[in-house]
């Protein structure tokens, strides 16, 4: 099996105005796919903003979509007004997200049920919604941007780490349910990334692990490996040599009470 081709497939990016969405959106309109972008209804100037500098970049088609994907009918209304204005899509990337740091019994409730509401229930219906015209069509492609949060615990960002582990099992459960269809699902696992989710989420600025993974990565360092690494249908790609090493070598083979001592002593609070 070859390389995908992205030339003028229809691309359906979440939380595509910023941060790694919107670097995954170059990347993507750089191989000559058109792109279905949504964002949150306050930033639909942002958006347009975004989807006018790639159209006039790369020449591709887009359409925007600023949908609060959290409101009760968000994932209803984002497939339905795609599917009239696109025509349908070719590729689901389920990429808008949130977080927030803390201890999880101090923090409010309201935005620990917004991240498991966005980061997990969301892309949930999506590919509920998305996948029977994929299937029908016998071909289609969801990417998930999951993250190495999902892949060991993450103390001080717990229900995070927790709704990324419920995506990537979900990713590769369906994956597996796909078998034979022509559709299929992969998972993007980034390491800590400079994007306002950091900020947003209250994250403290210089944490312990940022000092032993090398540093924060930039959205189009990530963006432009991903999606190489989806041209060539990696299942679960993990962004970058170190991450890897940390994420999915030492993680596998170390005691579990190493890796709980780790991520509790690396995670929690920032050097001084
Ligand atoms: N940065 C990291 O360290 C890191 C590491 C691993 C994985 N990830 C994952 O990467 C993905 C993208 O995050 P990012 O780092 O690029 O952060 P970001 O710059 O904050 O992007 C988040 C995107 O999600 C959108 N969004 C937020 N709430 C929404 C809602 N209710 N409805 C619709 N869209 C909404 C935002 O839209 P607005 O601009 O309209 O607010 C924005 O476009 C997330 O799934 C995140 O978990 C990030």
């Amino acid at each position: 099996m070859g390389r995908i081709n992205f030339k003028d497939k229809k691309v359906l990016i979440t939380g595509a105005s910023t941060g790694i969405g919107k670097a995954l959106a170059h990347e993507f309109a750089a191989r000559g796919a058109h792109l279905a972008l949504g964002a949150l209804p306050s930033e639909n100037a942002l958006l347009d903003s975004v989807a006018k500098d790639i159209e006039e970049q790369f020449h591709i088609k887009t359409w925007c979509f600023a949908i609060d994907l959290t409101a009760p009918d968000g994932p209803e209304r984002l497939h339905q007004e795609v599917k009239e204005k696109t025509g349908g899509i070719d590729v689901l990337v389920n990429n808008a997200g949130i977080a927030a740091y803390g201890r999880f019994w101090e923090q409010p409730w309201e935005p620990l049920e917004k991240t498991i509401q966005l980061n997990l229930q969301v892309p949930t219906r999506l590919m509920h919604l998305f996948l029977p015209d994929m299937i029908k069509r016998k071909s289609g492609l969801i990417y998930n941007t999951s993250s190495v949060s999902a892949l060991q615990p993450t103390p001080f960002q717990t229900v995070y780490g927790a709704t990324k582990a419920g995506l990537q099992s979900l990713s590769q459960g369906i994956r597996a349910e796909l078998k034979g269809t022509g559709v299929t699902v992969c998972t993007l696992n980034p390491p800590y990334t400079a994007t306002d989710i950091l900020t947003k989420g209250g994250f403290p600025e210089n944490l312990r692990w940022y000092a032993i993974s090398g540093g924060l990565r930039r959205p189009e360092w990530i963006a432009k490996k991903a999606v190489n690494a989806l041209e060539k249908r990696k299942f679960l790609y993990v962004t970058g040599f170190n991450a890897w090493l940390f994420h999915i070598v030492l993680v596998r083979f170390s005691p579990r009470r190493l890796v709980d001592w780790v991520s509790g002593f690396f995670l929690k609070g920032g050097w001084k």
